[in-house]
């Protein structure tokens, strides 16, 4: 398959779109006795284990969360104690809870489902406090098991097309999926969550470095086989979904230590059997890029992104200006102590929210994303369209966020709760909450301009920013759910505006029922 062909990315989005009919049609149901466990565990390697003492960077959670350049210029090497609490802040364990047919273990970032299919992965050189290898990170005992000793990043370096980032960067962390720890549940429409569940860490992981003042870029452009290879993943059921070169240093001369031998090391059996899921992996292989001088120029053809200029608060009569909290007003409460107490909603009050917390939470969550592909200053692959229904000063109805104008613009007047409990797959959680943001991309010029991986780059792209308005409602003490959708209806119910978009995630934000009570209670 090749990645221009990308009829093979409008099967896929199509052939796992939800709609009212396909809900009752699908005879899927879950056999809890063959559900996969959520850890990839290695059953014959020794666990080095990771400093527990994590300490906090102090930089506020909102501020953290909205960092979208590089500012330090000066060699970073992370130490093995910041490498910690960036993992720990990204994909570990947060929570236990304890229900009565086990224990669920929460982590950091929020996943479709908590059946946690994304792994993360080292590839570093010698670090303070560690051996250069390949490494994987064990959220379940907070340790990190060696896949592979020695300096492999020249590895990933040749894959990437010799990506400026990761030529700079002393450890290179690398996100993959085992599809089958989701699909189980979700089936083909997994491959979506690849890409969701891979951004709710992502926007953790550029918080947690952000706040240590510790450089990071996303990769999407690399030789999938390559980096599969060097992780040891089964490309059968697993796959890297995406890169972050982390840290700065002068580009070293490091060894050649290719080939790279296939990897024999046994993992836990994830369930009784498994299910194959064909088209996630042709998903995947559609969008794979081949050899180093296919990454190279796939990242020169997306070179010519559309600028965007921001013009800021706008006197035009149509649009409504963000006013977001300023740098006084917002709370303080740092990164850890947010993402510490960051869960999904379960139930929403209905109340209302201020316009001011609208606002901050779209503007910080929106300040663009540092990518091998994007950069702040191009305008995203996704628009944000919201339905409001519960906040002060603002006339319920939807509108889309004019990104480069920093204003929101009423498409229609109306309480559509209803309508919004619907379009989030017939749930309570859209119906109640105050505003549902829905984010929408115009897959034909992204497809042109990244091919199949276009898809990768758009759905990356949206789940970061949803990520980020994650951490950005607990960081207001208000609450948030991502959440699936009827695809086709959403693009309607937002149309002419919409009309021709993809729906790619969807997030609810407001006051939760337990957060309300517990104010009266204070
Ligand atoms: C992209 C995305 C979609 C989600 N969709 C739903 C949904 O449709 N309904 C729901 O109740 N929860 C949904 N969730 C919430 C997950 O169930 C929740 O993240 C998971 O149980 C882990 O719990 P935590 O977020 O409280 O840590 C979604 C989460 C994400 C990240």
């Amino acid at each position: 398959m090749n990645n221009r062909d990308v009829r093979a990315t409008w099967d896929y989005h199509n052939g796992t779109k939800h709609s009212y009919e396909s809900i009752r049609a699908n005879r899927h149901y879950l056999d809890w006795d063959n559900q996969p466990i959520p850890f990839k565990i290695y059953s014959t390697l020794s666990p080095i284990r990771l400093p527990e003492h994590l300490s906090s960077a102090g930089m506020t959670a909102l501020d953290a969360l909205s960092v979208s350049e590089i500012r330090e210029k000066s060699a970073i090497v992370p130490s093995l104690q910041t490498l910690a609490e960036i993992l720990y802040l990204s994909a570990g364990i947060t929570k236990r809870r304890t229900y009565p047919g086990g224990e669920i273990l929460f982590r950091a970032a929020a996943c479709t489902g908590a059946l946690y299919h994304i792994d993360l992965y080292l590839v570093c050189g010698t670090l303070p406090g560690l051996a250069a290898g390949v490494y994987h990170f064990g959220p379940q005992d907070f340790v990190l098991r060696q896949l592979r000793a020695g300096d492999w990043r020249s590895v990933v370096g040749r894959a990437t097309g010799n990506e400026p980032a990761i030529a700079h960067a002393p450890v290179i962390i690398a996100f993959a999926s085992t599809y089958w720890r989701n699909a189980w549940k979700y089936q083909s429409r997994a491959y979506r969550h690849c890409y969701w569940d891979s951004g709710t860490i992502m926007a953790n992981l550029l918080a947690a470095s952000a706040a240590r003042d510790v450089p990071a870029r996303i990769v999407l452009g690399f030789v999938d086989n390559t980096v599969s290879k060097l992780l040891g993943l089964d490309p059968a059921r697993e796959g890297a979904t995406s890169l972050v070169a982390l840290g700065n240093i002068a580009p070293e001369a490091t060894p050649e230590l290719s080939p790279i031998e296939p990897l024999v090391l046994e993992t836990a059996l994830l369930s009784k059997s498994e299910v194959e899921y064909p088209a996630m992996r042709a998903m995947h292989q559609a969008s794979s890029l081949e050899s180093e001088n296919e990454v190279i120029a796939w990242r020169k053809a997306s070179a010519t992104a559309p600028g965007v200029e921001y013009v800021g608060p706008t006197s035009e009569p149509h649009l409504i200006a963000l006013r977001p909290l300023s740098a006084q007003e917002v709370p303080s409460d740092t990164l850890e102590s947010v993402v510490q107490r960051r869960g999904s909603t379960r139930k929403f009050s209905r109340e209302s929210i201020s316009f001011h917390a609208l606002s901050t939470m779209l503007d910080r969550a929106t300040r663009g994303i540092l990518s091998d592909v994007s950069s702040p200053n191009e305008r995203p692959a996704n628009d944000l369209y919201l339905i409001v229904n519960a906040v002060d000063d603002l006339a319920a109805g939807a509108y889309v966020f004019r990104s480069d104008r920093r204003a929101l613009e009423l498409l229609k007047e109306g309480d559509f709760r209803r309508e919004a409990g619907y379009l989030g797959l017939g749930q309570e959680i859209p119906a109640d909450c105050s505003v549902n943001v829905f984010f929408l991309a115009d897959l034909n010029p992204v497809l042109q301009r990244f091919g199949n991986r276009g898809y990768r780059v758009a759905q990356l792209e949206a789940s970061v920013m949803g990520g980020k308005l994650y951490l950005a409602a607990y960081a207001l003490g208000l609450g948030a759910s991502g959440l699936t959708f009827f695809d086709d209806d959403v693009t309607d119910f937002f149309s002419p505006d919409a009309a021709g978009k993809s729906v790619m995630f969807l997030i609810a934000l407001g006051k939760s029922v337990k957060q309300s009570r517990d104010r009266v209670g204070s």
